[in-house]
């Protein structure tokens, strides 16, 4: 058996690499490898926030009284596809990474993201279900709506792939091993498990860093050019603000492999793969703006916002990314996006650990 919950021998963690080192014992962060992970930590935990606190009484009135059936739809389209995109990420990191990581600041800070990631799903029940007494139609819809469900592959497909041969490895360790999904006896050395990972890290950014911004620009649009659906936006809010966390610790995580800091072996790695990393973003990018196409087909409109202007804001905000985890921008000369009014309801991600605030100044977003 290669892997051990916890390893008995006297091991300094910060010698060890971020994935894939001898193996993890204590807990501890006292002296750590990547203090950014550990902040990033803090950062998470003092965002802390449920979302039964935002009254969306309001919201159900407007609902049914103020939207157009049009609207309606874009509303709880996104809903539904945002509640994919959390149940992926509230499973699958610890799954994927948790066995892999050899730092204890990236293991804890795998351990608590996804519980704000669950935050986020049971966020999708509560509006949800202030709309509609029985919710459930809406959820039952999610998995044979084929303009959800066919992005569906693309999200898992990287995790899924490094947690098969991620679990061989870990009860097998390096060697020849039979792989079910390929049918055939697969090499797993370093390097394939390296580059697995870096994938998996690159596709999980470009979820938390591009996937959920059509959304996101929709759900702001309703509050701010029609006035309406307050409280949904202030969840929306506490939601962007977490995922914005998230794409900057996996980014830095990034980052650090492909400036070398985690050694020669790592750099060689992620350069071998930034093909197929930069495919991943492409890939995202031309889903989402595929994404709004939909949500605006057949005459759907929406203030303030067209398939147009979103594709100019999804092309900045996938730079960004990319720039933020070390990987070449795919539109470096994208112009500034024309959205400029969601500023105000994003935050740019940085990752500074602030004082935990009394319970109900947390309801206000703006910093
Ligand atoms: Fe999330
Ligand atoms: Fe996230």
């Amino acid at each position: 058996m290669s892997y051990t919950t916890f390893n008995a021998k006297q091991v300094d963690a910060t010698t060890e690499p971020m994935f894939l080192g001898s193996g993890l014992n204590v807990a501890r962060y006292d002296r750590v490898k990547y203090r950014f992970l550990d902040k990033a930590t803090d950062q998470q935990f003092a965002q802390f926030w449920r979302p039964e606190e935002v009254d969306l009484s309001r919201d159900k009135l407007e609902f049914w009284n103020t939207l157009t059936e049009d609207q309606r739809y874009i509303f709880l389209a996104n809903l539904k596809y945002q509640s994919l995109l959390d149940s992926v990420q509230a499973r699958a990191p610890m799954l994927a990474f948790g066995h892999l990581i050899s730092i204890p600041e990236l293991e804890t800070f795998t351990v608590v993201w996804p519980a704000f990631e669950a935050i986020h799903d049971k966020s999708y029940t509560h509006i949800i279900r202030n709309v509609f007494p029985d919710p459930a139609a809406v959820f039952d819809s999610i998995v044979v709506d084929e303009n959800i469900i066919n992005r569906a592959q693309a999200l898992t497909q990287a995790y899924d792939e490094l947690i098969e041969i991620g679990m061989i490895y870990s009860v097998y360790g390096y060697g020849y091993h039979v792989v079910p999904s390929r049918n055939e006896r697969v090499m797993i050395d370093p390097s394939l498990m390296r580059r697995l990972i870096i994938k998996a890290l690159a596709a999980v950014n470009a979820l938390e860093g591009v996937r959920f911004y059509v959304s996101f620009l929709c759900s702001f649009a309703f509050t701010e050019k029609l006035n309406v659906m307050a409280g949904n936006s202030k969840i929306i809010r506490f939601i962007a603000r977490d995922e914005a966390l998230h794409r900057k610790a996996i980014g830095d995580v990034l980052k650090t492999i492909a400036t070398g800091k985690e050694g020669a072996e790592w750099k060689a790695d992620f350069d071998a793969v930034l093909p197929e990393v930069t495919q991943i973003y492409q890939e995202c990018f031309d889903q989402e703006v595929a994404w709004a196409e939909h949500l605006f087909a057949n005459g759907r409109t929406l203030p303030g916002l067209n398939v147009s202007h979103i594709k100019g804001f999804l092309a900045n905000v996938t730079n960004q990314t990319m720039l933020g985890g070390g990987i070449p921008a795919l539109f470096p000369t994208a112009e500034p996006h024309q959205v400029q009014w969601v500023n105000k309801y994003l935050y740019s991600g940085n990752v500074q650990a602030a004082p935990q605030r009394p319970r109900l100044a947390r309801i206000c977003l703006v910093e």
